[in-house]
């Protein structure tokens, strides 16, 4: 295939952080073709940056409809409020645009069956933006699940301990609520919970949740989340994610423990493996990796790699909606199972915005 044609529609933080990198760092097979975003400045900033590099400027509009409609591009990333991908979405891959979109694809059950019926309909690729997938400490815990050296895997744990002050939620009036972001579970948290149910399993059978908002009265939804997830597997998954650490962010962690194995990833934002224990090895050489200079790593430089290699070769993306939807669904169940005071058996239906008007 000659360079995929790429529009990029959102030019906010993780755009004109990861996604740019991301494609300044694949421009042999990606081109720039267009950035839109409804403030004209900053489709216009990030098309600049690009072109700083590159020489080649971006065209850029306010209308993703006006990529979206163009014969000449095939695919788009999505990088927009979290409330608008479901929108944006339908919208590309009824113009037949292969998608990356960025998380969490979508708030609703109902919204995510609709984008992964509709590309599977098109033949269109829909992939999403769960980066941390491609952290090489991950990669080498994946390895370790694949190959059976846990033995049976008992359970994990995922811990999210962050801080969001004031100034993070006024940056950007869609965050904190429930129809267009959710709160620390559904934005930050999202990312370890994909990992969790990748290493346990993926299939679920229920949960239970509880939700809280301690400390943050400008928002509408949570800023404290835990949960307990049983898998299919028959392994029970342990998550706890906070926004309120006091005073900046501690930790991101995974912790598995199996019958044979023991592994803890931690750092920032699971980037260092902490423990390591198999039968006859006790340590491994990415113990004492630094932290990256942000929380989101450099994961979408491979990913956007892995999404140009799945439209070239026609195989499925590392992280198909199917994939992507699995996290956004323990979130939901989550918020469903803290509203009804009950745990939420798989499958089942439920929006973020259910939860709207509820009293902390
Ligand atoms: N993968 C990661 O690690 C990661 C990290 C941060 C954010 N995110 C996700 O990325 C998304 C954006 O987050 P952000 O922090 O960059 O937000 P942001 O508010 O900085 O940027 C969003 C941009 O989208 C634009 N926008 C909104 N609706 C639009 C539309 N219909 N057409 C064109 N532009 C539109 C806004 O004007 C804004 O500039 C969220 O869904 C968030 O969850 C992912």
């Amino acid at each position: 295939m000659e360079k995929l044609r790429l529009a990029l529609i959102g030019a906010g933080r993780i755009a004109s952080k990861k996604h740019l990198e991301a494609l300044l760092k694949n421009s042999d097979v990606i081109e720039l073709v267009g950035v839109c975003d409804l403030i004209e400045d900053k489709a216009m900033a990030l098309s600049r940056k690009y072109a700083e590099v590159l020489g080649k400027k971006p065209e850029i509009s306010t209308s993703a409809d006006y990529f979206f409609k163009r014969d000449d591009i095939d695919a788009v990333a999505i990088a927009t409020s979290s409330g608008t991908h479901y929108d944006l979405t339908i919208g590309a891959l009824d113009n037949g645009k292969h998608v990356l979109v960025e998380k969490p694809m979508a708030l609703s059950t109902k919204h995510m069956d609709q984008m992964i019926d509709l590309a599977k309909r098109k033949n269109l690729k829909l992939a999403v933006s769960f980066q941390n997938r491609f952290n090489p400490p991950i990669v080498e815990l994946r390895k370790k699940v694949e190959d059976g050296s846990f033995g049976r895997i008992f359970y994990g744990v995922a811990s999210i301990r962050w801080n969001r002050n004031e100034d993070y939620y006024k940056q950007a009036d869609w965050r904190g609520k429930w129809r267009s972001d959710g709160g620390v579970l559904m934005n930050q948290s999202t990312h370890n919970i994909d990992l969790l149910q990748w290493m346990l399993g993926g299939d679920v059978e229920e949960v239970v949740g509880f939700v809280e908002n301690f400390n943050h009265p400008y928002i509408e939804a949570e800023d404290f989340g835990a949960a307990i997830v049983k898998f299919k597997s028959g392994a029970v998954g342990i998550i706890e994610g906070t926004s309120v650490v006091y005073p900046r962010n501690l930790e991101e962690t995974l912790s598995i423990f199996g019958e044979k194995g023991t592994v803890k990833i931690g750092g920032l934002a699971v980037n260092r493996i902490e423990v390591w224990r198999f039968e006859n090895e006790d340590s491994h050489p990415m113990m004492n990796l630094p932290d990256p200079d942000t929380v989101y790593g450099h994961g979408h430089v491979p990913l956007y790699r892995d999404f140009y290699e799945s439209i070239d070769t026609g195989r499925d993306p590392a992280i198909p909606g199917e994939e992507g939807r699995k996290a956004v669904d323990i979130v939901l169940a989550i918020y469903k199972s803290y509203l009804e005071k009950k745990p939420v058996r798989f499958p089942f239906d439920f929006a973020a915005w259910e939860m709207e008007g509820i009293a902390w």
